[in-house]
C-alpha cells in the first residue's frame, strides 16, 4: 500500500509494534530444549493480547500462528512440539499479523546456545544485508537497488543470496506488489515512491542458494541442507531514512 495520511502511519505503527513485540519475545525464549511449538505459543499470546490476528493463518490457513524454522528450514516452517531447539542451531521466527485492516511482517534469525563462528558470521552478514537494503529504500531510487545492496553484502561476506525468496509490498494485505527481490534484476524498472510500504527480507546461506518445499506442504528447506538466515522489517519509504515499523 501507499500511505495516504497520518492515520495510516499510526495504524501501521500499531500493528508493526505488535509483531515486533512477538518477535522479540520469541527470540528471547529461543534456548536449548524449547520447542518451536512453545515459541509459537509465546508469539500467539502476544498477538492475542493486542487483538491482532495471525496473518499466515488468516490469509493462507497456515497451521500455526507464526512461521518458525530450524537451520535449513528457511521459511514457512510449521511450529511443532517435536521440533526442539539444540545448542548450535539457528532458528528463524517470522511474525506477521493484521489489526484493524492493517498488516505488518517481520522476522529474525538467532543463534541457540553456542554456535559455530561460521553461523555467527552468517547472522551478522544477513542482518547487515537487511540494514543495507533499508538504507537504499528511498523515494526516487530504483527498487532494484535493494537487491543490489543485498547481493553486495552477501558477496563481500562470502555467502549466497537465495534468489527465489523475496520481500514484498505490505499494509492492506500481507503480500502486495511489488515483489522486492534480493538480487538485482536489471529489467526491473520500478522506482520507489514516498509512502510505499515494503517488507524487506533477505535470505542468505553458505550453501547452494535454492529451496525445496517439504512434504508437509509448507516448509521451505535449502536444497542441500545448509543453514540459512533471514531478517525482515516492514518500512515506509520516505524522501530520507525509511520509517521502520517493526523496530525492536
Ligand atoms: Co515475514
Ligand atoms: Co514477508
Amino acid at each position: 500500500m501507499t500511505v495516504e495520511d497520518e492515520d495510516d502511519v499510526v495504524a501501521l505503527r500499531r500493528v508493526g509494534a505488535i509483531v515486533a513485540e512477538a518477535r522479540e519475545a520469541m527470540l528471547a525464549a529461543a534456548q536449548p530444549g524449547v520447542s518451536t511449538g512453545e515459541l509459537d505459543a509465546i508469539g500467539r499470546e502476544v498477538l492475542r493480547r493486542h487483538g491482532a490476528r495471525s496473518a499466515p493463518r488468516l490469509a493462507y490457513g497456515f497451521p500455526g500462528s507464526c512461521c518458525i524454522g530450524i537451520n535449513d528450514r528457511v521459511a514457512h516452517g510449521i511450529p511443532s512440539s517435536t521440533a526442539v531447539l539444540r545448542s548450535g542451531d539457528l532458528v528463524n521466527v517470522d511474525v506477521s499479523a493484521e489489526l484493524d485492516g492493517y498488516w505488518s511482517d517481520t522476522g529474525a534469525s538467532v543463534a541457540v546456545g553456542e554456535v559455530a563462528p561460521a553461523h555467527r558470521r552468517l547472522l551478522d552478514a544477513t542482518l547487515a544485508a537487511q540494514r543495507d537494503a533499508m538504507g537504499v529504500a528511498r523515494a526516487g531510487r530504483p527498487l532494484r537497488h535493494i537487491g543490489r545492496a543485498v547481493e553486495r553484502r552477501a558477496r563481500a561476506a562470502g555467502f549466497a543470496v537465495i534468489p527465489e525468496l523475496a520481500g514484498h509490498g505490505v499494509g492492506r494485505g500481507i503480500h502486495e506488489p511489488p515483489m522486492v527481490w534480493n538480487v538485482e534484476l536489471t529489467r526491473e524498472r520500478t522506482r520507489l515512491h514516498e509512502g510505499l510500504v515494503l517488507a524487506i527480507e533477505p535470505f542468505l546461506t553458505p550453501g547452494t542458494p535454492a529451496v525445496v518445499e517439504d512434504a508437509d506442504g509448507w516448509t521451505l528447506r535449502t536444497i542441500d541442507g545448509s543453514v540459512a538466515a533471514q531478517f525482515e522489517h516492514s518500512i515506509v519509504v520516505t524522501a530520507g531514512e525509511p520509517i521502520v515499523l517493526t523496530a525492536a
